[in-house]
């Protein structure tokens, strides 16, 4: 039996076509369903349906096999533990700073809303500033409007939600996409079907360049 662990949402849909080429159709739609394991139309593999932040949770512990996650969620959670071997080329982002159009130059200690403490935390010591992380969950382009804080660490794609809010993009910290990665006791064990899936999704993602 092979678990794959994947979140809802982008991910599991731009990840549905990687998985047909490999001959794997989910018969259960998360969408429809409330089921949060799917079956597919191969016996031994299923899909267990969990939150992005928790994909390398389950990786780790064996819960899951291998499972797919965004740079962002492995950054945070740390990624020694697990092997990476497929960047998928999935759920492009960015992450950035940023803050309100035409705020001013912050001097000194600055305070930085995000859910990513660990990244930010990274970012600002490297770049030597001194900086006060402020942990949330979500609506991150608020916190600089309520005077939470003065700027923000976030995901930007196109750009839309921090322009809606007035913010502007600053600095990148990294660029992001979504990674296959696969727990070490089964890449070992389960060799005989995993290397075939890594293989083929490399595969299908070299044939989209
Ligand atoms: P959770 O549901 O656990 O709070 P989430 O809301 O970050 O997590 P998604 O929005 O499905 O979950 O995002 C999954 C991954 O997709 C993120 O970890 C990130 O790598 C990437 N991502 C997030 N926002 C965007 C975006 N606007 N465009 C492209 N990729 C994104
Ligand atoms: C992500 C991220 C930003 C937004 C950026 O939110 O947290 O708010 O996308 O994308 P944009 O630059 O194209 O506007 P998401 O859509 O995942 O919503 P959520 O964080 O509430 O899940």
């Amino acid at each position: 039996m092979l678990t794959i662990a994947i979140s809802k949402g982008r991910i599991y849909d731009d990840t549905l076509p990687l998985l047909a080429e490999a001959g794997i159709i989910p018969i259960d739609n998360p969408k429809t369903s409330r089921k949060l394991i799917l079956r597919t139309n191969q016996d031994d593999v299923k899909l267990v349906i969990i939150r992005a932040t928790d994909v390398p949770t389950f990786v780790e512990y064996g819960a899951a096999d291998m499972g797919i996650a965004g740079k962002d969620v492995l950054m945070e959670h740390g990624a020694e533990n697990l092997y990476e071997p497929l960047d998928l080329g999935i759920a492009k982002c960015r992450m950035m700073t940023a803050t309100p159009v035409n705020a001013p130059e912050i001097s000194g200690r600055i305070k930085v809303a995000t859910k990513y403490v660990k990244t930010a935390q990274r970012y600002f010591a490297g770049i030597g500033v001194q900086a006060e992380i402020i942990k949330l969950y979500g609506a991150m382009e608020l916190a600089p409007l309520v005077g939470l804080a003065d700027c923000i660490v976030d995901i930007v794609e196109t750009g839309n939600t921090l322009k809606a809010n007035g913010l502007v993009a600053k600095e990148l910290i990294t660029h992001i996409s979504s990674r296959l990665v696969v727990n070490k006791a089964s890449m070992k064990m389960k060799h005989g079907i995993i290397q075939p899936l890594i293989d083929q999704f490399e595969k299908t993602i070299e044939n989209r360049h």
